[in-house]
């Protein structure tokens, strides 16, 4: 275990925005976790690949960031277990070229497996937590470590118990594949065309390309992914050529880069940052130079705009410390 006080902490999310924290703590076992110093500035953050997060200025407390690559077992044919810290990317390669289902629509989401669960992260119709068996996880005041299941976690759109009771880190988590024979998941618009009979590799790889067109590379173009969630949104509130998706408690999901693009805020900037021309949910650091204060800036443009326009309220999706 490394412990390093008031240290610059920018480069530990994608964004890439400078921001010092007041501690950070580089763990590499469970026990590591147990014998954390007593005097560590509080709060105690877990912070996984860093790519939902924006840090809006320094952080006075102390980041856990775990150590290492992580192992990735199959237990049998369908049975994978994955550390918390493993790229989430590297477990959806690693079914696919086993030539089993259930993570190829996830391909390319950056971030770790406890990041995504945390946040039960989701792309082309397929959440994280659709094929999760359990996880094991140590809570972070006692010590003690517990498994369980997706029920305990209750996740639902972009978020997980795990969102609302911090205290948690994820160790590993285990994911129950489905045999190649099973359809694949090829209901969400760019991936209609392919047919529910294709290898888990080729919708990996069509889902890859499809995001090359849209997202930018994190490891190039510093962002967080779509920066607001989509919002539901009751039926008087909805236009005519608004795209829609109805849910069950009667509310209708509208896809916010359809009301940011509206609003002609493609390209916008403040500073900075920048929203990206290719899928206007995402916020960018163009150059790299973006300060928190440009970003918070260009997410209050686009809130106040959107608001003024439809009398919708975007929320962040990215978590902001
Ligand atoms: N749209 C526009 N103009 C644009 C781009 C999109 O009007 O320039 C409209 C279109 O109507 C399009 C709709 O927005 O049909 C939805 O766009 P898209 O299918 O790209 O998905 P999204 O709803 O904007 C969500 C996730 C993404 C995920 C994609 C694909 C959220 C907050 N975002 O975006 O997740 O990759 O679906 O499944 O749910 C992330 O969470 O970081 C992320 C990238």
């Amino acid at each position: 275990m490394k412990v390093e006080y008031d240290v610059e902490a920018g480069a530990l999310a994608t964004f890439g925005v400078r921001a010092r924290a007041a501690a950070v703590v580089r763990w590499t076992t469970a026990d590591d976790l147990r014998r954390l110093p007593e005097d560590l500035p509080r709060p105690l953050k877990v912070i996984g690949g860093g790519s939902n997060l924006l840090f809006t200025g320094d952080f006075g407390g102390t980041l856990l960031v775990r150590e290492g690559a992580g192992r990735i077992e199959r237990e049998s044919e369908l049975i994978w277990r994955a550390d918390g810290n493993v790229e989430l990317d590297a477990l959806c390669a690693a079914l696919a070229e086993a030539g089993v289902r259930g993570l190829e629509n996830l391909s390319g989401i950056p971030g770790t497996v406890g990041g995504a669960l945390v946040q039960n992260a989701g792309a082309y119709g397929s959440e994280t937590c659709s094929h999760l068996l359990d996880v094991r996880l140590l809570e972070l005041e006692s010590g003690r470590e517990l498994t369980v299941d997706r029920q305990w976690l209750a996740p639902d759109y972009r978020t997980s118990r795990l969102q609302s009771e911090p205290g948690y880190v994820v160790l590993s988590a285990t994911f129950k594949a489905e045999p190649a024979t099973s359809p694949a998941n090829v209901d969400y618009g760019p991936l209609r065309s392919l047919s529910p009979h294709e290898s888990p590799m080729t919708i990996r790889e069509a889902v890859l390309a499809t995001r090359a067109s849209k997202l930018p590379d994190v490891k190039q173009t510093g962002s967080a992914g779509s920066f607001f969630r989509n919002p539901e949104v009751p039926a008087e509130l909805l236009r005519p050529e608004m795209p829609r998706y109805e849910l069950a408690n009667g509310l209708f999901k509208v896809p916010a880069a359809w009301l940011i693009d509206q609003c002609g805020l493609k390209g916008q900037r403040r500073g900075g940052a920048m929203v990206w021309p290719d899928q206007p949910l995402v916020i960018v650091n163009a150059e790299g130079t973006a300060t928190a204060a440009d970003i918070l800036e260009l997410e209050q443009l686009i809130v106040n705009t959107v608001r003024e326009r439809f009398n919708i309220t975007l929320t962040p999706e990215v978590e902001h410390i």
